[in-house]
């Protein structure tokens, strides 16, 4: 079972620079799973055992972290990931039906991904914009002021 995936020289650098930052490897834990998870897309049992290697935790150590942590994948997730705020703010204006205009869309569930593996579709807590709101996030782009509408238009530009 050693050795067969081991992190690469990109991920150990990162992690290093994690590292620097706490007093101790397990308290780096997120981060470098984290760093893990921009390179391989999600945590499988096998980044995971390469990642506890390198910070000399146990898998189950390690996995207890990943758990306390939402935006950790220990399943494959979608070429993009919709951040659907599902705090009050957002909640009061509309969430309901822009949660239900996306699953309708998408034909998915919340919490699933796409059977194309396009998109994987989770709540989120506030994500700070509830002047805008509601909001919605895919990848790295905020979405501000969505309406059912508008949400359509913004999915089909994404492949
Ligand atoms: S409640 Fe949705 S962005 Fe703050």
């Amino acid at each position: 079972m050693s050795g067969a995936s081991m992190l690469t020289d990109e991920e150990k650098r990162e992690i290093d620079e994690e590292l620097a930052k706490y007093r101790t490897k397990r308290a780096a834990g997120p981060e470098a799973l984290k760093i893990v998870q921009k390179y391989r897309g999600w945590i499988s049992d096998e980044s995971l055992r390469d990642v506890a290697r390198y910070l000399e935790l146990s898998d189950e150590e390690l996995d207890s972290v990943a758990t306390c942590y939402n935006f950790i994948f220990r399943r494959p997730v979608g070429r993009h990931l919709i951040l659907l705020c599902d705090s009050v703010t957002c909640w009061v204006v509309g969430y309901e039906d822009l949660r239900a205009r996306i699953e309708q869309r998408l034909g998915i569930q919340m919490g699933q991904t796409t059977p194309d593996g396009r998109f994987t579709l989770l709540p989120a807590a506030c994500l700070g914009a509830c002047d805008r709101a509601p909001v919605m996030m895919i990848d790295e782009q905020l979405y501000v002021e969505l309406s059912p509408a508008k949400v359509d238009e913004i999915l089909d530009t994404y492949r």
